[in-house]
């Protein structure tokens, strides 16, 4: 695409059917987040000003720049994802008696008996490797990941301060997930929690989508005294399974929400499909065109239980440039929200929307807003003003 021209928004004509999802989540993932040290609710903030510009009743920030201690929401995912994937390899029951302190237990007896302990493997581009690193050191276990040769030192350096070991891969993120996929299948002992899903592996990324599910939860009883679900919900896309949980929450209240999402310019592997711009059995990978200071955006291939959800469900779709996010930072941070770029991805979505796209979500001067804002302040390069050239 030409400097000049933007990506416009797509609405997903599939979207418009009013199906609803069974979903057979229950509130598992929720219990064990609330038995998590450091567990509790993100803030949900206000912002009448930014509403009151866009001409819209209400907008809200759901701030995932401090959950549990740790920089952004992927830790809702890990923990759970990690949680279930450890006491299957255990052949342990999930159920309400199985805590984080009695899997610890239980590996501290199963070390003594065996001549290693599992180790848990992960790919990443910065939140999600730092979250199953954290929960290694939590459990006691070993942890090796993986991110792309261009991740910034100071998001490896975060990683190996939880205790784990790095490895830089010479190449993209999708590459990276491939080689952190192999190593895990070749290594005795070794569990991969990947927060994407493929053919051959869905389980422990269905099981990270079910962890992201209590930062909705959350958000419908933040909005409860205000009588009004959300009208329409900003989700920015990597994988894809944030906004896959998205979907699978509001399509099984059944409440009418509409889901729209957001990804780097350089990197809008859902948009691309969903546009339907590359031919063949979907999802696509897409050739990330980055860097990004969207760092945990900059992914090419959609997750395959996200795109079966989301090429369905997902209402509109959207790309924003690093400097609009970066834009969108400053005027989070000027209303008092330090937002990374991930989590500003929203706001810039939602300020790129014009009337005509408005009507077309349905949005009035009465509808409520929810921007997931997923990551908090960090550093990166400023970059120069006007749009991406890509
Ligand atoms: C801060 C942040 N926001 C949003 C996302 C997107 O989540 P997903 O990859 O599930 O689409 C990520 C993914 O790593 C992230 O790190």
């Amino acid at each position: 695409m030409a400097s000049g021209s933007r990506n416009p928004i797509i609405l997903n004509p599939l979207a418009k059917e009013p199906w609803r999802f069974l979903s057979s989540a229950d509130d598992r993932a929720r219990a064990f987040h609330q038995s998590m040290p450091g567990y509790s609710l993100t803030p949900l903030v206000s912002m009448p000003q930014i509403a009151a510009e866009v001409g819209v009743g209400a907008v809200h920030v759901k701030y995932e720049g401090d959950r549990m201690g740790l920089p952004s929401f992927k830790i809702l995912g890990a923990s759970w994802a990690t949680f279930c994937a450890v006491a299957s390899y255990l052949k342990l029951p999930l159920n309400s008696s199985l805590t984080v302190n009695n899997l610890r237990d239980v590996l501290t007896g199963w070390a003594s008996s065996h001549s290693q302990k599992p180790t848990l493997v992960a790919a990443t581009d910065g939140n999600h490797g730092r979250a199953v690193a954290y929960m290694g050191r939590i459990l006691g276990l070993p942890v090796k990941v993986f991110v792309p040769g261009g991740l910034d030192n100071d998001a490896v350096q975060a990683i190996v301060n939880e205790g784990a070991a790095v490895a830089r891969v010479r190449g993209s993120y999708d590459l990276t997930v491939n080689l952190a996929f192999n190593v895990a299948k070749n290594m005795l002992g070794g569990i991969l929690v990947q927060d994407t899903s493929f053919p051959g592996y869905t389980d422990v990324p269905e099981w990270v989508v079910e962890g992201y599910d209590t930062m909705l939860s959350e958000i419908d009883e933040q909005l409860e005294n205000q009588s009004q679900p959300a009208d329409l919900i900003i989700v920015p896309v990597g994988v894809g399974s944030l906004a896959q949980a998205v979907v699978t929450h509001y399509r099984s209240l059944g409440v009418g929400t509409k889901v729209l999402t957001v990804e780097p310019d350089t990197a809008a592997c859902l948009y691309t499909n969903l546009r339907g711009d590359v031919a063949g059995q979907k999802p696509v990978p897409l050739e990330t065109t980055g860097p990004t200071i969207m760092a945990g955006l900059d992914c090419g291939t959609v997750s395959l239980c996200a795109w079966n959800l989301l090429n369905a469900a997902v209402d509109a779709c959207l790309s924003v440039s690093d400097h609009e996010a970066h834009s969108a930072c400053g005027i989070l941070k000027t209303h008092g929200v330090a937002a990374g770029p991930c989590g500003a991805a929203s706001l810039a979505a939602l300020l790129r929307l014009g009337d005509k796209e408005k009507k077309d979500l349905g949005l009035g001067n009465t509808s409520v807003v929810v921007l997931l804002c997923t990551e908090g302040e960090r550093q990166y390069s400023v970059p120069a003003a006007g749009l991406a050239t890509y």
